[in-house]
């Protein structure tokens, strides 16, 4: 599989609310190359604070070469991120780890968490091509998203309805869609039992979403989130344990897994 490290423009920079940025890249090679639940690992600052790339999910691409992120300020590396400016350079390394492997668009269900809607924009996208290819008619995935509140939550739900996508929204607060969990809504969905789940969010919310699917023995893909050093499987850092013993790298051997694989801690 091909991976490119380029130094790229950034040609957008969007406050998606005070703590939540979108960057927009001119990264050709990097998008041509790109599949839904891949990730690119970014450097944030060319001194040697941080000195490690981030990893984030690859939010969108587009045929005109142009390359998404969305991302939470958590710590430097984000809040240095944040503050990069259109027509400034950032290196980024990608696209990497195991893409989601696309079933039906009608039999897909996908579920996205806070920073765990990212990944979906493109998995939609994508959903919505190979459908327009297959079918006569679009069939849609059905999305159910959600986040802390409606200022969170509501300009991702605006892009997913702006492909077309008829969004589920929950918020913890109740200000936007379901008051309460994505889990909640997932379960009075009525899914038929061929769906699949797309999943990526908190640990809990997969472990409960993991947990469901078991139970239905519905299929069931996550995108699991661990810190990282080099992303490339070569530090061993980004361990996770597996059901069957032993342990998975996440950035070699995921970050997408089928949720069955995983040994889940709740
Ligand atoms: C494959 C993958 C895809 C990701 N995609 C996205 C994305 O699309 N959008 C997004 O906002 N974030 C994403 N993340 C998480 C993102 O990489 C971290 O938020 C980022 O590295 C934090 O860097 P920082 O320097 O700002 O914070 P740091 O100073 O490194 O850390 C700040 C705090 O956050 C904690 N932290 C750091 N990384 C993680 C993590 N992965 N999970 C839980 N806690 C963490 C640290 O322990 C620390 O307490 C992804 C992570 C992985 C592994
Ligand atoms: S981050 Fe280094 S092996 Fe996965």
């Amino acid at each position: 599989m091909s991976q490119f490290q380029q130094k790229v423009d950034v040609v957008r920079s969007e406050r998606i609310t005070e703590d939540v940025v979108r960057l927009t890249f001119n990264a050709s090679k990097i998008a041509s190359m790109a599949r839904p639940g891949q990730f690119v690992m970014a450097q944030t600052s060319s001194a040697k604070d941080p000195l490690l790339r981030r990893p984030f999910s690859i939010h969108q691409v587009t045929s005109e070469g142009y390359l998404q992120i969305l991302f939470k300020v958590l710590g430097r590396g984000t809040e240095l991120l944040a503050q990069v400016r259109v027509g400034e350079q950032v290196s980024l390394l990608g696209p990497l780890g195991n893409g989601f492997t696309l079933g039906l668009p009608e039999a897909a269900c996908l579920v996205g968490g806070g920073m765990g809607i990212a990944p979906m924009l493109f998995l939609a996208t994508r959903f919505l091509q190979k459908s327009s290819k297959d079918s006569v008619s679009l069939m849609m995935p059905t999305v159910i998203l959600g986040a802390r509140n409606r200022a969170e939550l509501e300009p991702l739900v605006q892009d997913f309805q702006k492909l077309g996508v008829k969004v589920l929204a929950a918020t913890d607060d109740g200000s936007f869609g379901h008051h309460g969990l994505v889990t909640d809504v997932l379960k009075k969905l009525n899914l038929s039992p061929l769906a699949s789940v797309y999943c990526c969010g908190p640990h809990p919310m997969m472990a409960a979403i993991a947990r469901l699917c078991q139970q239905e023995q519905r299929a069931c893909q996550v995108s699991v989130e661990t810190v990282m050093a080099c992303g490339m499987g070569a530090c061993l850092g980004c361990a996770v344990p597996l059901k069957a013993g032993g342990y998975a790298h996440v950035c070699s051997d995921g970050p997408i897994f089928e949720a069955e694989r995983l040994l889940w801690s709740l």
